[in-house]
């Protein structure tokens, strides 16, 4: 079991705007749903507004145990909870292989704060991040974090997308 953050920034550190991601980068979406499906044995954990982001035809994502933070349970169509713990402890119940954070803020947040520097099983792992190559107007935001405690598994590469933006898909391990 490994608990993985991934997600995408701006070179200005932004992740939204208004409840929505600030671009379209079909690139990114494709490897976000690659990755977090693995071997359809993985959970997402997701913050309630991320939640209601996502159009509803696609959601619950598929071949992943879904889980909802909220302190305000309603009809979700997916396993509600009240603490990221208590999330964790859920996904670890199911035998989850890789554990992932999916945003928005606010669960970042709490990852970066509380779940680097842990000693026990679930000790961030990784980071998967896509660095849009842009500034970027956001009212939400990826935090700091130091990158002496990441090795980056990759070489990064600029790439291109089919509409024109560039980006690089980074890949942190913890030491
Ligand atoms: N670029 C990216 O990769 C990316 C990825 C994901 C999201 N985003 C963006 O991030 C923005 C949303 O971020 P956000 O911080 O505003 O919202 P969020 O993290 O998605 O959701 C916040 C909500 O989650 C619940 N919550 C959070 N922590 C909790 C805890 N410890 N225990 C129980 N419930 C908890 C609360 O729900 P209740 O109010 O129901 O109690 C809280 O209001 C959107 O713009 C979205 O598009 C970007």
């Amino acid at each position: 079991m490994a608990l993985k953050i991934i997600v995408a920034v701006s070179q200005n550190g932004a992740i939204g705007i208004e409840g929505s991601i600030p671009w379209r980068l079909p690139e990114d979406l494709k490897r976000f749903s690659k990755l977090t499906k693995g071997n359809s044995n993985n959970a997402v954990i997701v913050g309630r507004r991320t939640w209601e982001s996502i159009p509803s035809k696609y959601r619950p994502l598929p071949g992943r145990l879904n889980i909802v933070l909220t302190r305000n349970a309603v009809d979700l169509d997916a396993w509600p909870s009240l603490s990221l713990y208590a999330a964790l402890k859920k996904a670890k119940q199911w035998n989850c292989e890789d554990i992932w954070i999916i945003g928005g803020q606010s669960l970042y947040q709490e990852v970066m704060a509380k779940y680097v520097n842990r000693t026990d099983e679930f000790r961030l792992e990784a980071i998967h991040l896509t660095l849009i190559d842009a500034i970027v107007e956001g009212d939400t935001f990826f935090p700091f974090f130091d990158p002496m405690l990441f090795q980056k598994i990759d070489p990064e590469r600029t790439q291109t997308s089919e509409n024109g933006m560039t980006y690089k898909f980074l890949d942190y391990k913890r030491h």
